[in-house]
């Protein structure tokens, strides 16, 4: 592993350790795969304005998120079934976040139980739900959640209908058994063609869900609420008048719907309207230690890694997503040196420069 020097070369290293059905599901995203691109691209049409000859003998990354303290503002993502990645699946991820100090959200669809994840490691956690039209299946893991002792929930609002995931199609993508819901819900579907990841969410996810639900949320949990899946400044309004405690701009990471926006470039108008009432997440293909900067600039609280976490637990398990972190954590330390920011409240607008500034 010491030959690794950046996170996306661990991409290769996953798409060789995995079977091609399963490669295809964590890399893929919808239709053309155009937002996927963009995620990554539009970090880079953002340039710094480095500040010299500050005092950067000590750098602070430290922040925190809902009141809980982490080491650097990168969290892990909610991925689903990281079983099909590595079989200590989101145990293997939970410990790497604890070693980090930082906060994973467990997603829904993982593999492992809520309690095997709480029991593996002290790291704190966040449960990313979806709604099931059964709401007592998504009532019963929201309790168990807060029993396990899940800081939060963060309620995904991009998917009433699953995006189109072409490779996921051509493969016949099943979803084996989740074992949250053994018992509840069969999630193992078979359809006669296409992806049964798709078939699975279309009978189960509620897509008549709306702004109104989340008073039934509330209604059910005392946990901290958060809505990821937010792109525009209207609707992050909503959320505020919703009462929600954070926002996750998201993308989800162009699986969803194709050319809706690279999360960076709406990001500002969210964070402005919002104008620090609550805090401010971003995830979508932030690969380097600089994306991360460029997200605190434009007034992000810290960003969420998806894929490159998947593609380290596939390649080396609890160890490579360690090395993930650890090495999105020393680029950011880097970077924060070198633009004359020693500690995160130092991180300014006025330290990069957007292409439309630069066309002006
Ligand atoms: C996801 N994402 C996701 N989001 C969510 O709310 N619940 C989930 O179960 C999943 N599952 C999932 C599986 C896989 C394989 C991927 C790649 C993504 C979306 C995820 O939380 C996040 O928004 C993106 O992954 C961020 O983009 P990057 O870092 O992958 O570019």
């Amino acid at each position: 592993m010491d030959q690794i020097v950046n996170v996306n070369e661990f991409q290769e290293l996953a798409k060789r350790a995995l079977p091609k059905m399963y490669y295809d599901f964590y890399s893929g995203g919808a239709e053309d795969q155009h937002t996927l691109k963009e995620n990554v691209e539009a970090f880079t049409r953002i340039m710094f304005r480095p500040r010299v000859l500050v005092d950067v003998s000590k750098i602070d990354m430290s922040t925190r998120i809902l009141g809980y303290p982490i080491s650097a503002p990168i969290m892990i993502a909610p991925t689903a079934m990281h079983m099909l990645a590595h079989p200590q699946g989101e145990t293997a991820t939970a410990k790497a976040a604890a070693a980090c100090n930082t906060i994973m959200i467990v997603s829904y669809m993982a593999s492992c139980t809520i309690e095997e994840v709480a029991s593996s490691c002290n790291a704190v956690r966040f449960l990313q739900i979806y709604v099931y039209k059964r709401r007592d299946v998504t009532a019963q893991m929201v309790k168990r959640a807060e029993k396990a002792g899940f800081k939060a929930i963060v309620l995904t609002v991009d998917v009433p209908k699953f995006g189109r995931r072409e490779a996921d199609i051509k493969n016949k993508m099943v979803c084996p058994q989740l074992r949250n819901f053994e018992g509840l819900i069969s999630t193992e579907v078979l359809p006669s063609e296409g992806s049964g990841v798709e078939a699975l969410a279309s009978s189960t996810f509620d897509a008549s869900l709306t702004w109104k639900d989340i008073e039934w949320l509330r209604s059910i949990t005392k946990l901290p609420i958060m809505v990821k899946g937010i792109l525009t400044r209207e609707d992050a309004l909503r959320a505020i008048e919703a009462g929600v405690d954070g926002i996750v701009v998201s993308n989800h990471g162009a699986r969803q719907l194709d050319y809706s926006p690279a999360t960076i470039t709406v990001l500002e108008e969210i964070v402005h309207v919002v104008g620090g009432r609550v805090p401010v997440l971003l995830d979508g293909g932030v690969r380097r230690g600089t994306d991360v900067f460029k997200a605190l600039a434009l007034g992000a609280q810290a960003v969420l890694i998806g894929r490159p976490v998947v593609y380290g637990l596939a390649a080396k398990g609890e160890d490579g997503v360690r090395k993930v972190i650890d090495m999105l954590k020393n680029e950011l330390e880097l970077t924060m040196a070198l633009s004359g920011c020693p500690t995160i409240d130092d991180i300014t607008r006025n330290n990069v420069r957007t292409e439309s500034e630069r066309l002006k």
